[in-house]
C-alpha cells in the first residue's frame, strides 16, 4: 500500500485542532547548543514535560511553571500512557528522549501504546515528532567524518532483542562493510556483548580497522578514545558511549578517523585530481550498475558459468541469472542535469 502524506500530515499538531498534544522532543546529545529551536519550543509550550530522570536534567533550565514528570529508564511504557492520559485531558505534552525520540527512543512504543489505546491520526490528540541530533551524528563529527560512506547502527542490549538477531545483524553488518555505530555496547550487568561484537567483527575485518569510542558526547563527562578493532574491547566502554567501527578504507590521520567518500575510484588524488581513464564526471563509475553488467556479459561470453560468477563478485547465483536474463539496458548519451557528488 502507497499512502501519500506530503500535502498536509494529518498527524500534525497545527493542522487538526486537537485539545491535547504528545510532542515527541529529541533533545540532542546533552549540550543545549546542539538542540534545536522546535525541541525548545516544544519544551516551552508544554505544560507537562515527561522523561527518563537523566534527560529531564539536560533540559533543567526549560522547566520554570511545568508539570515535570520522572521516570525511570525501564519505564517507557509507563512515561507514553503517562503522556496519552494527560494529552486526553487536553495538556500539551513534551515527551523527551535524548538524541533522537526515533532512534532507540520514546517515538516507538508511544505509537505502540496509542494504537493500542485505539488512536489513530484523526484523534483529538495530536501527535508531533520532533527530529533532534542522535548519538550516532553527534559522536561522529567529534572524531571525524567516519559516515560519509555507508553506515549502520546496531544495538548490544539484549533486553528487548534475542541475542542470535543481534549476532546475525552485527556478522552481517561486518561481512558488507558497513561503517558501523553501536548504540547500548556494554552496562554493568551486559559486559560480554561488546566481546562477541569484536569476535564477529574480527571474522571479516582487519585487526587494525580504526574503532573511535565516544563517551558522553557534548556532555560534562565527554570522552573520546581512539583505537583498533582487535583492542576495542579491553577499553573502558559504558552506558553513556557509542563506538564507531570503521569500514575497511577508514583511516585515522591526525586524529582523525575519517572514512573516505570514493573520490579516489573517479580521480587520481596524486595527479591533481584528474577524471582516471575510462571514468566521466557527473556519471557512474565505469563499474557502476551498467558498466558492471556489460562486463559481467563479457565474463560470461568467455565462459564463466553463474557459480563461477557469483562467487567472483560475491553475489547470490540467481541474482545474477535475473540480471542477465533482463534486457540491455543504455544510459541516456545526454543526461539533462549533470549529477554532483557531494
Ligand atoms: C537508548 S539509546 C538512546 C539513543 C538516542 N535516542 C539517540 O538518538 O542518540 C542510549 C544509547 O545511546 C548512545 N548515546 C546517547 N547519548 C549519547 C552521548 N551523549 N554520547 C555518546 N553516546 C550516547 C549510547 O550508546 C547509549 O547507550
Amino acid at each position: 500500500m502507497t499512502t501519500d502524506t506530503s500535502v498536509t500530515p494529518p498527524h500534525d499538531a497545527g493542522t487538526t485542532g486537537a485539545a491535547g498534544r504528545i510532542s515527541l522532543v529529541g533533545i540532542g546529545p546533552g549540550h543545549t547548543d546542539h538542540m534545536t529551536a522546535r525541541a525548545r519550543a516544544a519544551i516551552a509550550e508544554a505544560d507537562v514535560v515527561v522523561g527518563y530522570v537523566t534527560y529531564i536534567k539536560l533540559v533543567a533550565d526549560l522547566l520554570e511553571g511545568k508539570e515535570v514528570v520522572r521516570k525511570g529508564m525501564t519505564e517507557e511504557l509507563d512515561r507514553a500512557v503517562h503522556a496519552l492520559e494527560a494529552a486526553r485531558a487536553g495538556k500539551k505534552v513534551a515527551l523527551i528522549s535524548s538524541g533522537d525520540a526515533g532512534v532507540y527512543g520514546m517515538a516507538g512504543p508511544t505509537y505502540e501504546v496509542l494504537f493500542q489505546a485505539g488512536w489513530t491520526p484523526e484523534d483529538d490528540v495530536a501527535v508531533e515528532i520532533v527530529p533532534g541530533a542522535s548519538a550516532i551524528n553527534a559522536c561522529a563529527a567529534l572524531v571525524g567524518a567516519p559516515l560519509t560512506h555507508d553506515f549502520c547502527s546496531i544495538s548490544l542490549s539484549d533486553l528487548l532483542t534475542p541475542w542470535p538477531v543481534i549476532a546475525r545483524r552485527l556478522d552481517a553488518a561486518a561481512a558488507a562493510d558497513f561503517v558501523v555505530a553501536l548504540y547500548n555496547p556494554k552496562s554493568g550487568r551486559r559486559t560480554r556483548q561488546i566481546v562477541e561484537a569484536q569476535r564477529l567483527f574480527l571474522r571479516h575485518r582487519r585487526a587494525d580497522t580504526p574503532v573511535a569510542i565516544v563517551k558522553s558526547a557534548y556532555r560534562r563527562r565527554q570522552h573520546i578514545v581512539h583505537t583498533t578493532l582487535d583492542q576495542m574491547a579491553e577499553q573502558e566502554i559504558g552506558m553513556l558511549s557509542t563506538v564507531l567501527i570503521g569500514n575497511s578504507s577508514t583511516f585515522l590521520r591526525v586524529g582523525l578517523m575519517v572514512t573516505p567518500r570514493g573520490y579516489a575510484n573517479k580521480y587520481d588524488v596524486d595527479q591533481g585530481f584528474e577524471t582516471r581513464e575510462g571514468e566521466k564526471a557527473g556519471r557512474s563509475l565505469s563499474s557502476g550498475l551498467l558498466g558492471w553488467i556489460e562486463g559481467l556479459r563479457a565474463e560470461q561470453a568467455a565462459g564463466a558459468g553463474l557459480a563461477e560468477l557469483a562467487s567472483r563478485h560475491r553475489l547470490p547465483a540467481d541474482y545474477i541469472e535475473q540480471v542477465l536474463a533482463a534486457p540491455d539496458e543504455h544510459a541516456p548519451a545526454e543526461a539533462s542535469t549533470e549529477e554532483t557528488e557531494a
